[in-house]
């Protein structure tokens, strides 16, 4: 499977000042995407995957799949993935360096052949990332976990039935927890489980291929099977995208009707617009209208676990934040170096001071077009937000980040009425 898309720090060029009007449809969910083609693997039967964003992480999780002795094949709105003849078990650095989430192989490769090896995830720009919880359920399964030359070596010769609960609540955690523990046919429970709506679609998709999965509140109980079925899934809307075209619609003084999302996905999103003073109207449970009719309110906000606000929200929500009517107070509670745009809205003339884990942004008139440089890719999706209200021009540098979770972002947004082009790397 070819790379579709090619690390490229292209830039984006935008005029600030238009007001975004007209449809735009969302692509599938890169964060569901991701756990559920690498799920593939518990199963030796032809799995389809519909709905797969063409996106940087989704090509990379591609190449690993291959990497693993997998057939990966893109047709016309789906993905087919045949992991029947996998007979590697090494997630290389080259990859994992590319994409943390590779650390959800561990989870199959365990359950399946009870052999794994997955270079030590690094941390990114946002934290340290770290991935103890992920490795405190596979030792509980009876896994032997040996760290040695950057390299985590996992060998699990009969899988144990598991008893834990999770001591931080972890998206990818929870997600190669279950997937483990598919391949234990005695009951396991998991408690203290993330609940993002990404696991949600996983499980949906365990469940097809023959696992018992009973959730209650933040617990989960699984009875896996040997041998479990192939399966074929639509991925859910990517909320995240949906929240960003939002507040996109919202601060340029739009009238956006976006398609093919989940409305009840994107509760916290909805209502934190409705409190900065967006018109929200749910048109249907798979389409709403935002529109921008007057200046921003301040906001106050927290980040947190499903269904409180998402973390990938903050960056987004930080540049209606820039341009509100008073001062805004938003704290990061998940992860703890999550502020790397401030630096680059502030070289567009945000107002905005970071202490700990909280930023002050006081509302200014109007923000200025600058070069501003991506870190990672909520941050770049805030740039380009900025940009979009910014007055005069905006470039902004490495977009490969943004090209990690989003679907020809540009054209979506052009389709809208903005001024934005992709300029070649120079
Ligand atoms: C997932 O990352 C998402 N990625 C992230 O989206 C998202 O920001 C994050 O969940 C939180 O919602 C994917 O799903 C591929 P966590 P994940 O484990 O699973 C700590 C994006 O923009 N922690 O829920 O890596 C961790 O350090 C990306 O699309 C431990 O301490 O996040 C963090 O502070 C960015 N030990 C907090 O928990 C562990 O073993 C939440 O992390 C695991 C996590």
């Amino acid at each position: 499977m070819k790379n579709t898309i090619s690390y490229t720090s292209n830039s984006f060029l935008i005029e600030g000042g238009r007001p975004l009007r007209g449809k735009v449809r969302v692509s599938g969910s890169k964060n569901a995407s991701l756990p559920i083609l690498i799920a593939s693997l518990l199963s030796s039967e032809v799995c389809i995957v519909e709905n797969v964003p063409n996106l940087l992480d989704t090509a990379t999780t591609f190449e690993l799949l291959e990497e693993l002795g997998a057939h990966v094949e893109r047709r016309e709105g789906e993905v087919v993935v045949d992991a029947g003849s996998v007979d590697n078990h090494v997630a290389p650095d080259s990859v994992v360096r590319r994409m943390r989430a590779s650390v959800l192989v561990m989870g199959p490769l365990l359950s399946r052949f009870g052999r794994a090896t997955v270079s030590m995830p690094g941390g990114c720009s946002i934290g340290v990332r770290s991935i103890d919880q992920h490795l405190k359920v596979f030792e509980k399964a009876g896994a032997h976990i040996e760290v040695k030359h950057g390299y985590i070596n996992l060998e699990l010769r009969k899988i144990k039935p598991v008893e834990y609960t999770f001591e931080v609540i972890t998206v990818t955690g929870t997600e190669n927890a279950l997937m483990l523990l598919s391949g234990c046919e005695k009951r396991s429970v998991l408690r203290n489980i993330a609940l993002e709506p990404e696991v949600m679609d996983l499980v949906e998709v365990m469940r097809k291929m023959g696992v018992e999965i009973h959730i209650e509140d933040r617990t989960a109980i699984i009875r896996g099977s040997k041998d479990l079925r192939g399966f074929k899934h639509r991925v859910i809307p990517d909320r995240i995208e949906a929240g960003t075209l939002m507040v996109a619609g919202f601060i340029t003084g739009g009238d956006v009707i976006i398609e093919d999302i989940r409305v009840d996905h994107l509760g916290s999103i909805i209502e934190k617009l409705k409190e900065a003073g967006a018109h929200v109207d749910l048109l249907d449970l798979r389409s709403l209208r935002v529109r921008g009719l007057e200046k921003a309110k301040p906001l106050s906000i927290s980040t947190a676990e499903y269904p409180g606000f998402p973390t990938d929200m903050q960056a987004q929500f930080m540049v209606l934040c820039c341009v509100a009517d008073g001062i805004s107070e938003i704290r990061e509670n998940i992860f703890e170096n999550r502020f790397q745009h401030v630096a680059e809205l502030q070289r567009m003339g945000a107002d905005i001071h970071v202490r700990d884990r909280t930023a002050i942004v006081r509302g200014v008139d109007k923000l200025y077009g600058a070069e501003v440089y991506s870190t990672d890719l909520r941050a770049s999706a805030s740039l380009v937000l900025a940009g979009l209200v910014a007055e005069g021009t905006t470039i902004v540098r490495d977009i490969y980040h943004l090209d990690r979770g989003y679907e020809r972002l540009e054209e979506k947004l052009k389709s809208l009425g903005a001024a934005i082009e992709r300029l070649p790397h120079n």
